[in-house]
């Protein structure tokens, strides 16, 4: 069942279509991610989603209500952790959900085992009593969290919920993010132009200038770039680039020294090529397609210029800081 449903939304500021009609769905229980660059659409769309900001026209329901006429059912529906912070640091983590807990009216009794449960989800329960002006970033994004989940959403919204946060603090944001679903019965949805954390998402729909350009899941996305890309250094790229073509009826591409070629099942090929190439294989190297290269593809851009240097995919940081702990 969809819990999010978006058609033909558009958001107008002046000239500007920040949001230019978008549709999709969202099922429950899953990690939705919109991946985009800067300036792409996305917080606006969230604003909308939360009835924080109206639509210029278009339709948007969560949990089954219209965000235009229902906003009061759709508030209690959702948490929201926005792209700035927004925690008291004057108080402690533990006064900040409980003071969301009374807000949000949660039933009294109900409170303190809430709070505690939420605090230790987030493995922030040490440091309950401590100041939210004495933690780091990652504290504080973990700590918002937690406090999303307070009042039992159907629906949690994270905006770049692990910008600015360094590889060890987004890697442990991302294990407590990818256990929500399952842990919290709760749908996720989230905007990011990390293409690694996008990977970590159930489905995925990539928005630029406002419009969305593709969508499905991670895997789906990274076919349509067309296979993966084998490259090849041998001692004669002439006669290779002819076995090549009579082993597999592909005409490999001859860039840099190094011949290029690509499969749908470039694992399964490889030993077939060296086995056909004999003695002329210096060296092969597999790539897998990205969703940069997907980015790529449609927009003939990267979705974003610098990328964090040394950092691996986030299923490899999560399992990383999974060993250390
Ligand atoms: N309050 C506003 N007034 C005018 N333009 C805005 C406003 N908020 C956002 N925009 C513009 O709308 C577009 C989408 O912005 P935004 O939704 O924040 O993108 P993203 O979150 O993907 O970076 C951008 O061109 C941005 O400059
Ligand atoms: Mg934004």
């Amino acid at each position: 069942m969809s819990v999010i449903s978006v058609q033909n939304l558009v958001k107008k500021y002046g000239d500007i279509n920040a949001v230019d009609g978008i549709s999709f769905e969202v099922d429950e229980g899953t990690i939705f991610g919109f991946l985009g660059p800067n300036g792409a659409g996305k917080t606006t769309t969230i604003n909308v989603l939360c009835t924080l900001l109206s639509a210029t026209s278009g339709k948007a329901f969560i949990n089954g209500y219209d965000c235009a006429e229902k906003p009061s059912e759709v508030r209690k529906s959702i948490g929201i952790v926005f792209q700035d912070p927004t925690l008291d640091k004057d108080l402690t983590a533990r006064e900040n959900l409980v003071f969301h807990a009374y807000l949000y009216g949660v039933k009294k009794s109900d409170i303190k085992p809430r709070v505690e449960d939420a605090l230790k989800f987030v493995q922030l329960y040490e440091r309950r009593n401590d100041l939210v002006k004495k933690f780091s970033g990652g504290m504080k994004r973990r700590l918002e969290v937690a406090r999303g989940l307070i009042h039992r959403p159907r629906v949690l919204f994270l905006d770049e919920p692990t910008l600015g946060l360094d590889p060890q603090s987004r890697a442990n944001l991302w294990e407590v993010i990818s256990e929500m679903p399952k842990k919290h019965k709760v749908t996720i949805f989230m905007t990011t132009h990390y293409m690694e954390e996008a990977e970590v998402c159930n489905r995925i729909a990539i928005i630029d200038n406002g419009k969305i350009i593709a969508g499905g899941s991670p895997d789906e996305l990274k076919k349509t770039v067309g296979g993966d890309v084998i490259s090849l250094k041998t001692t004669d790229n002439e006669r290779s680039k002819k076995e090549i073509k009579k082993l597999f009826d592909i005409d490999a591409e001859e860039k840099g020294g190094e011949l290029y070629l690509t499969s749908n099942r470039g694992d399964a090929c490889i030993p077939e090529l060296i086995r056909g190439l004999a003695d002329k294989v210096l060296s092969v190297k597999l790539q897998r397609p990205t969703l940069n290269d997907v980015f790529l593809k449609l927009t003939g851009k990267a979705i974003r210029d610098e990328e964090i240097s040394g950092m691996g995919t986030i299923k490899e940081e999560v399992r990383a800081y999974r060993r250390r702990r």
